[in-house]
């Protein structure tokens, strides 16, 4: 007697071949005839595959994702499956006011309606640009049909000069130029530019390379695919396997919640500090981690990620881009340097049917200048670090991308090597400091901490990525480059700024920087942990008395019904930010029946 798993029953044959509702059978066959698939083909007991397509004109960056399925198809069907292809409500980073932040949640509410509500047995989620990694992921969790990632990887390395130049990287460091004189508009237009060369998503560690690269660390990816350029011939060959193994993990009912355990967001969370990826990661994670049940928490960051050394050397944080990470290995040369020294789970398994380990183990480093030997890293420590005092309850920063001269400037004093505190300038959103940061009336000096409130999930909404914030263009001249920043907003993972980000509460709830005030010191201790604005309690209790007698800490109205829904119900970016009241719809293939029939 063989112990091969027997095969679920493919709930689509609820719709295609139930014998017992002839009525129904017939309506939903005639629709889905109608393209040019045979009743044959749906009536065969083939299971049925969605791609989940999240590139569109509006979502250039996972736009090859258009060109890849067709790829996918050929896999798809060749395995035995049939493909069917739909659109997932497109997020695109940069170009979607107020925030891309505010549609993560909302592509996710339109991806658990697609896979549960539709004759679906497995999902090819194709992912890319930032939230859309997440999103797929979360709505992967919650309706916990066999699903499979693919990434369309990251554009080719942009070049200027004979220098790499990196996605968002290159506008942070444009915008200082600009502001110190070195060069026009027109020649910061072009140095962006420069940035883009091809299609594909951010080729930095961005968030984009982030998520994938940790899609690929929890298990969700084939192994090795996640760094695979959009424009390689390999991108093309991959999307073929994947279609061909998301068959197959339909007949073996491999689904997310087999693969996605708590050990593999630790392995996750491991990996993220190994590759200097993005501060949105803990965000993300967050949110997976709900929808699927697994308890996950900011400590597990600092427990298991602050002491893990940066190895991959990628703007921002390092050199290179997006090529020479493939080329280097990707994420299995990471994960082998990672479980040489015991930090892996290796057990955890798979989308290929493999283990962590038994995929990753022995995995060669092609490039050190890239990524790096375990024992000779670009940085240790390099994972995030967790702050709390009486601003915030919680918030991360990332020391992996602290430079000489942060360090030298704030972190330099031999009695108290790890704390600074200066006098807070606060700005109220994005538009107030794009107004007033070169007034030299607001009296910025390199000591000053620059702080921006109102930018967190409720008061934005969708908390925006602004809090990285330059340094006034007179204090630039001066060749002062950074200064610490602080907020509740988030900031872009293309962006070196050693900032204290994604502060819990904000502002917009009664969190502590509602309360903050312009020239009040603040004091930043790392190895404590703390941020504390330095002012006796009875006057912070005196201040959020005031606050709540002029009616709470004020942001922007609505404007779209979808900004007001979701102010209602979103929780703070410590706990991923998610829809509150959604994590209980848990595992619903399995736990909630079929949804009823339609007419
Ligand atoms: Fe889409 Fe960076 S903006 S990947
Ligand atoms: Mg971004």
């Amino acid at each position: 007697m063989s112990d091969a798993p027997v095969p679920p029953q493919l709930r689509s044959r609820a719709w295609f071949a139930n014998d017992e509702n002839i009525d129904m059978t017939s309506l939903y066959l005639e629709r889905y005839l109608n393209f040019g698939l045979s009743l044959d083909e749906l009536r065969s007991g083939k299971p049925i595959i969605g791609i989940a397509q999240t590139g569109s004109d509006l979502s250039p960056c996972n736009r090859h994702h258009l060109v890849l399925a067709e790829r996918v198809r050929e896999g798809i069907r060749e395995a035995g499956g049939i493909a069917l292809e739909f659109p997932v409500h497109p997020i695109q980073e940069t170009g979607k006011r107020p925030t891309a932040g505010l549609d993560r949640n909302l592509a996710y509410l339109g991806l658990v309606e697609a896979l549960y509500g539709y004759p679906i047995d497995g999902v090819v989620l194709t992912t890319g640009c930032d939230k859309t990694t997440p999103a797929c992921l979360m709505a992967a969790a919650t309706v916990n049909l066999p699903a499979i990632a693919l990434s369309v990887g990251p554009m080719l390395n942009g070049w200027h000069k004979g220098e790499r130049t990196g996605s968002g990287t290159i506008v942070w460091k444009g915008r200082q130029m600009l502001a110190a004189g070195e060069i026009d508009e027109e020649g910061f237009i072009k140095l962006v530019a420069s940035s883009a060369p091809s299609t594909g998503y951010c080729n930095t560690m961005g968030t984009a390379t982030t998520m994938n690269s940790l899609a690929e660390a929890l298990g969700m990816m084939l192994p090795g695919s996640a760094a695979i350029p959009a424009p390689y011939r390999d991108r093309q060959e991959v999307a073929y396997l994947t279609g061909k193994r998301i068959v197959e993990m339909v007949a073996e009912d491999l689904k997310p919640s087999d693969i996605m355990m708590r050990e593999a967001f630790l392995n996750a969370i491991v990996v993220n500090s190994a590759i200097g990826g993005s501060t949105n990661a803990p965000i993300h994670l967050a949110a997976i981690a709900r929808h699927i049940g697994v308890e996950l928490t900011l400590n597990d960051w600092q427990e298991h990620g602050h002491k893990i050394p940066l190895l991959v050397n990628l703007q921002p944080a390092g050199e290179y881009l997006g090529e020479d990470y493939y080329r280097a290995g990707g994420v299995p040369a990471v994960v082998a340097q990672l479980i040489g020294q015991g930090l892996i789970h290796e057990n955890t398994m798979t989308v290929n049917g493999r283990t962590i380990g038994e995929n990753c183990r022995g995995a060669e480093i092609e490039d050190e200048r890239v990524i790096r030997q375990f024992d000779r890293p670009l940085v240790a420590d390099a994972g995030f670090i967790v702050l709390k005092g009486n601003l915030f309850d919680a918030a991360i920063m990332k020391t992996s991308v602290i430079g000489d001269e942060f360090r030298t400037r704030y972190l330099s004093n031999p009695d108290d090597p790890d704390a600074f505190e200066g006098p807070a300038m606060v700005f109220e959103g994005p538009e107030d400091y794009h107004r007033r940061i070169d007034d030299p009336a607001l009296g910025i000096t390199p000591d000053t901490l620059l702080f921006m409130r109102g930018a967190g999930p409720i008061g934005y909404p969708g908390a925006a990525e602004v809090v990285n914030m330059r340094p006034p263009a007179y204090l630039i001249r001066e060749g002062i480059g950074a200064l610490p920043c602080i907020g509740d907003g988030r900031q872009s993972g293309t962006s070196g700024s050693p900032s204290i980000l994604n502060a819990s509460p904000e502002a917009a709830v009664g969190g502590g920087l509602a309360l903050l005030r312009t020239g009040d010191r603040v004091r930043i201790d790392l190895s404590r942990g703390t941020v504390d604005v330095l002012i006796d309690p009875e006057e912070l209790e005196r201040r959020r008395q005031d606050l709540a007698d002029a009616g709470g800490f004020a942001y922007p109205a609505s404007q779209t019904p979808w900004q007001e829904i979701q102010r209602r119900l979103v929780g703070q970016m410590d706990s991923g930010a998610i829809l509150e009241g959604a994590e209980k719809y848990q595992r619903i293939a399995q736990t909630a029946g079929l949804p009823r029939d339609s007419h």
